[in-house]
């Protein structure tokens, strides 16, 4: 039985209306640590490291990244997720593995990408690939978003395209408003730059008097980091 409170999609959506603004998702942390130190023991990660080290490990996402987004993913057990920087897939294959050990076979990871240089996806394992899940984008974040070309709403958002504090605070702002309630922004390399912090902060209000957190007018259930990897997860305030 899973010990954690909140998430499962569907339970989600049955229960937002009811919970209490102060409703605590501490107990995610719990599953989180679970799926990923699951998945870090396993077959799987062992493989991919191997796949990565054999094709070149430059610009791809760590294993202990990999495990974080792992187990965020199959803790949420979204429907639809969005990646900026899809690349040569490291990320989008443990995204694709966590729907499929959570049986989400009508999910769909988008994964965009903006260099005609490299294989995307080339990093996937070919089950994972051809599963009807990867749904890969060649083009500018920015052009699919002007043509209205992505999903709405999204479950989550993972950024990893151009790390620089302008464009990481851009795609945050834009994808935001995208997700749903209780959907997650996850972002890699939050280290790289203030930009995740900066966001999170203006997702916080406070109570003057007390100093205490304001839940009614605060736009996030809570957020954190572990390794290269932050996420916060949206709380629909309007
Ligand atoms: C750090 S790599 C992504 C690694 C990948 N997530 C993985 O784990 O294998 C960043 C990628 O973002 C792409 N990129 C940079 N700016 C972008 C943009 N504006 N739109 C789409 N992709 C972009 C780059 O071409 C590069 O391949």
């Amino acid at each position: 039985m899973r010990v954690f409170q909140l998430p499962q999609r569907r339970q989600l959506k049955q229960t937002t209306q009811a919970l209490s603004p102060s409703t605590s998702l501490y107990s995610m942390w719990d599953a989180v640590a679970r799926f990923a130190k699951e998945i870090r023991a396993s077959e799987f990660m062992s493989d991919m490291i191997s796949r990565r080290d054999a094709y070149g490990s430059e610009g791809v996402m760590g294993a202990l990244d990999c495990a974080t987004l792992y187990a965020l993913t199959r803790w949420l057990r979204p429907e639809v997720l969005v990646e900026s920087g899809g690349f040569i897939g490291m990320s989008s294959a443990f995204i694709l593995k966590a729907l499929a050990d959570e049986k989400l076979a009508a999910s769909k990871l988008y994964s965009i990408e903006l260099s005609e240089d490299c294989e995307q996806g080339v990093l996937i394992p070919e089950a994972l690939r051809s599963s009807g899940g990867f749904v890969p984008m060649r083009g500018r974040i920015e052009h699919f978003l002007e043509g209205n070309q992505l999903p709405q709403p999204i479950d989550i958002f993972l950024h990893d395209s151009s790390h620089s504090y302008q464009h990481m605070l851009w795609e945050f702002r834009q994808f935001w408003p995208r997700l749903r309630d209780g959907g997650l922004l996850v972002s890699h390399d939050i280290q790289m730059n203030a930009a995740f912090p900066e966001f999170v902060t203006k997702t916080y209000a406070h109570e003057k008097k007390t100093g205490r957190r304001d839940m009614q007018r605060t736009s996030h259930y809570e957020w954190g980091r572990w390794g290269y990897i932050g996420f916060a997860i949206k709380r629909q305030t309007d």
